[in-house]
């Protein structure tokens, strides 16, 4: 909230694409304080829900519908719509475009898309949340997790000092993104959730096949896995990192290797990477011998090689 005189004025907000991200990001702020002033989707409908969840009386599908004195649209729709919805919204009468600040969810595209708003005077910033929001999950499911949480911004300067003041009323932080690096920050985003998913997804499939479930529960790994990212948040990844390549332990490695390649050889990519990555890591850590080094290369280079004509998935 911002404070003018003794009384505090609540950040008033318009939600553009009322789907999983502009729903959880727009109840954090009404349950921090803020008000939306309007909810607009391509559809009636997903307007008219996230409304009611809003506790937002102005609903519609039409841009026209956002009230002046607006200080912030948020647009919250999938990334190829952002630029419509920008100069769509750069076409209206009304609004007061010299106080009103607009910003967009992408993680792929930077401020510079917002153009035809700062050039009706508005000011803009890219303000990507740096959270998973699954589709299939409800949003009140979401929303205690999308509280503290940092978002990747850019823009010119009261464009960034808007994003503080909207990450501060949703209790968390930005990170300025410099804007030529903004494909390679959405892809370590990427590595962040996504890969982290697929990482489980394979300890599931072996998992699976020593337990023979198909798709067992992970419940006896998850200690291990939170002591994991405590040990990597507490110190550093190569700090953290323990087990047999971190010892140099070829031998060990080699049936490792082996036991993929026979039981789950579509894996054998995926573990013979990782393998070579944990080396990488063993070895900016210090903890591998030149001679243990060496045969450990050579070792994971061998079942490289192999692995690009064994590891076809179907
Ligand atoms: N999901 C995540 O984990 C995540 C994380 C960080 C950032 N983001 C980013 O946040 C943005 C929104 O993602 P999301 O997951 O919330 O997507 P989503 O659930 O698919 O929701 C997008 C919403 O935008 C609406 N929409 C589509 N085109 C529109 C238009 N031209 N005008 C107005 N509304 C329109 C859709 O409307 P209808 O329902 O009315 O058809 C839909 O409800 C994307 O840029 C995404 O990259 C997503």
């Amino acid at each position: 909230m911002k404070t003018t005189g003794r009384r505090r004025v609540p950040l008033r907000v318009a939600i553009v694409g009322a789907g999983k991200v502009g729903t959880v990001l727009g109840r954090v702020l009404v349950e921090e304080g803020a008000r939306i002033t309007a909810v607009v989707s391509r559809s009636r409908s997903s307007a008219r829900s996230a409304a009611a969840f809003l506790r937002c009386r102005t609903h519609g599908d039409a841009l026209t519908a956002i009230p002046p004195g607006t200080d912030i649209v948020f647009i919250a729709t999938p990334h190829d719509a952002v630029a419509g919805v920008a100069s769509t919204l750069a076409r209206l009468e009304g609004l007061e475009f010299g106080r009103m600040g607009a910003c967009h969810a992408s993680g792929m595209l930077t401020a510079s898309v917002l153009e035809p708003l700062a050039e009706r005077g508005a000011t803009v910033f890219s303000f990507h949340p740096l959270q998973t929001f699954p589709r299939s999950f409800p949003p009140r499911r979401i929303v205690p997790l999308a509280r503290g949480i940092w978002y990747g911004a850019d823009g010119p300067r009261p464009g960034l000092r808007m994003a503080r003041r909207l990450a501060r009323t949703l209790r968390g932080h930005i990170i300025e993104i410099p804007p030529e690096f903004r494909e390679l920050y959405h892809a370590t985003c990427v590595v962040a959730s996504n890969h982290l998913t697929v990482l489980l997804s394979v300890l599931r499939e072996m998992y699976g096949r020593v337990s023979r479930k198909e798709a067992p529960r992970l419940d006896p790994f998850r200690p291990i896995i939170e002591a994991t990212v405590l040990n990597v948040f507490a110190t550093s990844p190569a700090s953290a990192l323990s087990g047999p390549v971190a010892r140099g332990g070829v031998e060990t490695v080699a049936k490792h290797l082996e036991a993929v390649r026979a039981s789950l050889p579509a894996l054998l990519p995926y573990f013979t990477r990782m393998t070579l990555e944990t080396a990488r890591l063993a070895i900016e850590r210090g903890s591998l011998t030149p001679e243990r080094r060496e045969a450990l290369e050579n070792l994971i280079m061998s079942y490289m090689q192999d692995s690009s004509t064994t590891g076809n998935r179907k």
